[in-house]
This record gives structure tokens, sequence and C-alpha cells, in this order.
């Protein structure tokens, strides 16, 4: 079996390295000469634990191979990935773009006895569309949508342990090849579901819509609870108990970002909105997310008595979400900005020491640890929920602060650990903490 995938992004070369894992022949394909190059070198271009070990592995077993040939790496191909990104659009329907070129590029090389599968994320009736575009240029080949539900920084156990496998197919040769590729899997009980195209393709848009509402849920929750006493760690665990719930995904913070909540429930409002139908909790959805991050920069300012100009402000963490240097939508960019715009003197520690978010700070000092970042600092806020903000030595940390001040966007500190801190602990979803000297 030879497997093609297109699109060597996050979904594209996890999913070919896996696939490689599995045992199968695979190319890998993208248009990007250098993140080609990096490959064939060794080098992964995306920070993913565990990702450059299968690669070496899978590529010194001649498994897995990486191109930006796109022609010659589909004529021999059984199975045809496109795992292109599909960005929103300024009205925030999805950019299809790279996918229509990607058809434009393998139609008249593609091997027509291959099975042409859909990875990325792409409105109701897209993989159908691209069966006609194909059907008029003379090539009648069976295609699939099969979306990937892998989150950045666990992609590997995610593709490799699903909780499911959804397969949109028409046509029983797609079922038995997909069926074949993912026979892995299949042995460790994990479901393959069946569907139309159709509703493959919003089950994707539903899952990640849903997932982006459940954690604004908690976040409402969350403010609730600062202003009424309530605990929103504990509340979350207590609903999380109800299996009808479930305890994932209610960590309440900033607010969600990345490259797939954002554009995702843009592009199903889109979609909706384009066949006449409302999606209310989706567009609610939107906004309070959207409005969450002021209310991220007002807590900020009201623990720093509405006034940052000149003052030592440590942030802790800037990529979207932990285990990765992802800075896309990631809420620290507004958050940074707007303290910045107020005068403050930021000074940032990521554990992924991300490229990305030097190129967005491009003029801000970056620490090597978090001790150190937090130097005469005025306040320390905690922005991404990196496992080692979890144990911070708060006492080694109120030996460097200028103001015992920790503002935590993800809560990770119970009341008990910082009582006697000396810190004043302000986060998301509890009273703020004042020290006893600091009582009015
Ligand atoms: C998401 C989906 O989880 C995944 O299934 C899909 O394939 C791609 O999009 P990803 O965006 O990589 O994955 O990361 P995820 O772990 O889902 O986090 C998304 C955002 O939600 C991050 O900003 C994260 O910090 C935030 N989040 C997540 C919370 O604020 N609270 C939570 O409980 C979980």
């Amino acid at each position: 079996m030879k497997i093609t995938v297109i699109g060597a992004g996050y979904v594209g070369l996890v999913s070919g390295v896996c696939f490689a894992e599995f045992g199968f022949n695979v190319i890998c394909v993208d248009n990007n000469t250098s993140k080609i190059k990096s490959l064939k070198n060794g080098c992964v271009p995306i920070y993913e634990p565990g990702l450059d070990t299968l690669i070496m592995k899978n590529s010194a077993a001649g498994r897995l191979i990486f191109s930006s040939e796109i022609s010659s790496s589909v004529k021999d191909a059984d199975i045809v990935f496109i795992a292109v990104g599909t960005p929103s659009k300024s009205d925030g329907s999805a950019d299809l773009s790279h996918i229509y070129q990607v058809i434009e590029d393998i139609h008249d090389s593609v091997n027509k006895n291959a099975v042409l599968v859909i990875k990325s994320t792409v409105p109701v009736g897209t993989t159908r569309t691209i069966k006609q575009l194909l059907s008029n240029k003379g090539i009648e080949l069976d295609v699939a949508f099969n979306p990937e539900f892998l989150k950045e920084g666990a992609a590997i156990e995610d593709f490799m342990r699903p909780d499911r496998i959804i397969l949109g197919v028409e046509s029983e040769k797609a079922k038995d090849i997909l069926s074949h590729v993912y026979r892995p899997l299949y042995v460790f009980n994990i479901p393959i579901v069946f569907t139309e195209l159709e509703t493959a393709e919003l089950s994707k848009y539903a899952s990640n819509a849903f997932l982006a509402m459940k954690i604004t849920f908690i976040n409402e929750i969350a403010n609730l609870c600062e202003v009424c006493g309530a605990d929103v760690k504990e509340v979350a665990l207590a609903i999380g108990l109800d299996k009808r719930i479930g305890d994932q995904f209610l960590q309440a913070g900033p607010g969600y970002g990345g490259s797939c909540f954002p554009k995702d429930t843009s592009a199903l409002e889109n979609f909706a909105r384009k066949l006449g139908i409302q999606v209310p909790l989706v567009t609610e959805t939107i906004i309070s997310n959207r409005d969450r991050r002021d209310k991220m920069i007002n807590k900020i300012l009201n623990a720093c008595g509405n006034d940052v100009k000149n003052k030592n402000i440590s942030i802790l963490g800037v990529t979207f979400k932990a285990n990765t240097d992802d800075m896309r939508d990631s809420p620290s960019v507004d958050i940074i900005n707007s303290m910045i715009s107020r005068g403050a003197n930021i000074r940032i520690y990521d554990p992924s020491f991300s490229e990305q978010a030097k190129e967005i700070f491009k003029n801000i000092n970056f620490s090597k640890n978090a001790y150190d970042n937090c130097n005469d600092a005025d306040a320390v806020v905690i922005i991404t929920d990196w496992p080692e903000f979890k144990a911070l030595n708060l006492s080694e940390l109120g030996k460097r602060v200028k103001n015992h001040l920790l503002i935590d966007l993800r809560s990770m500190y119970s009341i008990s650990e910082v009582r006697n801190s000396g810190f004043t602990y302000s986060s998301v979803g509890k009273k703020t903490f004042k020290p006893e000297s600091q009582h009015e």
C-alpha cells in the first residue's frame, strides 16, 4: 500500500509519519521547499514531542519520504490524503484555495485507481464538489473525508489512540482501503464510524465548535465564581464527574486560541448563515471568547492598581497552549500588546522558546527561565499552562520580584499553596487572595 499525504503541517506530517509507523510506504509532500529540506535533514519544523524520533525511525526504514514534487508523488499512490490548511477568510469562511490548487496540481498525474481522501477541515459539500471537479476533467476518483482530531502537543498520542475514526465514504472500495489503512488502530477496538461525506464533514466542525463552547461555558462560570466566592476548579470537578458532561475541556483560562477553534467556529457560523440557519450558541461562543481577552486585560490592570505605566511585568508563557511553540491566535498577543500600549515594561519567558513569539514580540526581552524573568517584577502573569509553571518555587520567586503579585490566568495554584507565600494571588474563577498584611 502506497500512501501520499499532501500538506506537511501538523495534521499532514503527523498523519504521514504515523501511517509509516503502521508499516505503510508514505510520501509526505509540501510546496514549502525549505520545510521539505529541513525534514529531509531530520529537522522537524514543528514543536511536537516525539515526532522527531518517529520521523528518523521511519525515514531510516525507508518507509517515509519527503518531497516537494507533487506530480511524481501521486502517480503510484493507492491513497492520496489532502491535509493542506483551510485558514479563515476575512468574512470567517474557510479559504479552500490551497485545496483546489492541489486538485489542479494532481489531476493529470494522480493514479486513476487511487482513493482521494480529504483530511483538511472543509465546509460541508466540499468533498463532493472536488469529486465533481475531477469528473469534469475526465477523472473518476473514489473520494472520502477523514477528519483528524489531534491536539497540538499531543498529536502522536491522539493519532495513535483516537476516541474514534470517522470515515465519510461513498464506495465499497474507499471503505475497504481506508479500513485497511486504519486496521492497526482497529485492533485496539477503536471504533470506526462510516458515514455519508456530508455527515463526516459536519461532524468535524460540530466537534470543534462544541469543545470551544464547552471551554467558553466554564470561562463564564469562572466569571461568576470570582464574585460569588465559589472555586471554578471545584465546580469543574463537581460537574465533570457527571458522565454526561465529562471532565475534559473544563479548565477555565484566558479563552481558547490556536489554529482550529477560532477558524472552525467562524467557518461553521459562516456556513450556517449562508444556508439561512442561525447557530446562536456558536455565535455567542465566538463573541464571548473574543471579549474574554479584554476581561483578562482588565483583570491584570485591576490587580496592578489600574496603572502599569513603567511597571515591570513578567509574562510566563505566551503560546496558545502548553507543549507547543504555536502562537496562532494566542490570547497572549492581545494581552501583551495592551500592556505595552499602557507603558508597561514586559519580559517574557516561554519554555518553547518559540521563534514565532520572538518574531511577534520583536522588541521584548526573553528570559532563559521563569525565575530570571521575574527579577524586579511588579507583577508576574501566567498566561500559558506549561507544566513547569504548576510548581514554581514561590519563595524563590518572592526573592526575585519587587512586588508580590501573581496573576495566574490558568488558576494553577490553590489558595493553600499561595497562602504563606506572601503573594497576592489573582486568578481566573476564584476570589483574589491577599496575604493578611494587605487586608484593608
Ligand atoms: C483542537 C481540538 O482539540 C482538536 O481535536 C482538533 O483536531 C484541533 O483543534 P488544539 O487547538 O491543537 O486542538 O488544542 P486544544 O488542546 O484543543 O486547545 C485549544 C485551546 O483551548 C487552547 O487555547 C487551550 O488553552 C484552550 N483550552 C483547552 C482551554 O482553555 N481549556 C481547556 O480545558 C482546554
